[in-house]
């Protein structure tokens, strides 16, 4: 998968050369391209933003350094384009699975109060632009949000996991987990400063261990994620899970926690 980012701050990115990620840059799985976005301005001060019209405070990101960079990163190419905002759609594990299937994506990092929209609309008309928000909070650029995207990206493409399996199993991923967040772990000792690991985990019984991991990702995602569990699929849900959200008095709909 091809990867370009563009950015103000490309020293950001230096994260990208390490762990998962920078093994899958070099093994040729990830071909991340950064760009230094003031390349494209003219001015001596290689200004990248100017006041807003209509007023108000900050300023904004100007459309013609964007648009001779991005033209020059796309070429005649056509990559999926993500532009990191509070206002964009959410990221999800759903959203990072789908752009994890694409060939190329070009990740556009806004600073200061984000960049002009017209950027936006002139690139909807030849190529994929998603504006897309990793959390309701604000940050002051785009940058940690595309480490964020790249990340999550990274680790489902083929090959960058050790075990495959660890992303099936993990927190949202599509199947018996979607909708409900992963319950504890634990590795050795069996017992850790009078703390003992769930007996059940020692068992050795696959069948205990997997309804007993399943049971604490509804437990966990009621406690922390009711507006999740409420849009749990009832089709997807066993007698034994039906039971447990009854003990908790959870109903999964659109009705309301009992109590
Ligand atoms: C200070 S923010 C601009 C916030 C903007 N005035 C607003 O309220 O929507 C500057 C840049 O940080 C990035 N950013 C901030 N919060 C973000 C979030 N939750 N998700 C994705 N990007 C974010 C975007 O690139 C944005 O253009």
């Amino acid at each position: 998968m091809r990867l370009d980012i563009i950015s103000i701050f490309p020293e950001y990115f230096a994260p990208l050369d390490v762990s998962l990620i920078g093994k899958a840059r070099e093994r040729g799985t990830l071909d991340v391209r950064v760009h230094q976005l003031r390349d494209w301005a003219h001015d001596v001060h290689k200004t990248v933003d100017d006041t807003p019209y209509g007023g108000g405070p900050g300023m904004v990101m100007k459309p013609e350094v964007w648009g001779e960079a991005i033209d020059t990163v796309v070429g005649d190419g056509s990559p999926r384009m993500i532009v990191p905002t509070p206002s964009g759609r959410p990221f999800t594990q759903e959203l990072a699975q789908e752009l994890a299937d694409e060939p190329w994506l070009l990740f556009a990092c806004g600073r200061y109060e984000g960049i002009d929209s017209r950027v936006m609309d002139e690139y909807a008309t030849r190529l994929r632009v998603d504006e897309v928000s990793i959390g309701d909070y604000v940050l002051a650029g785009g940058e940690v949000a595309v480490l964020v995207m790249v990340e999550a990206i990274g680790r489902l493409l083929p090959g960058v996991l050790g075990n495959a399996q660890s992303a099936v199993d993990d927190s949202f991923a599509p199947g018996s987990m979607q909708n409900l967040v992963e319950g504890p772990v634990y590795t050795k000792p069996p017992v850790w400063r009078g703390h003992e690991v769930p007996p059940v985990l020692l068992s050795g019984h696959h069948g205990n261990v997997a309804r007993w991991r399943r049971d604490q990702a509804i437990r966990r995602t009621v406690r922390n994620r009711p507006e999740l569990a409420r849009e749990l699929d009832p089709g997807t849900l066993d007698k034994h899970d039906r039971k447990l959200l009854d003990e908790l008095a959870f109903r999964v709909g659109q009705e309301d926690v009992a109590n």
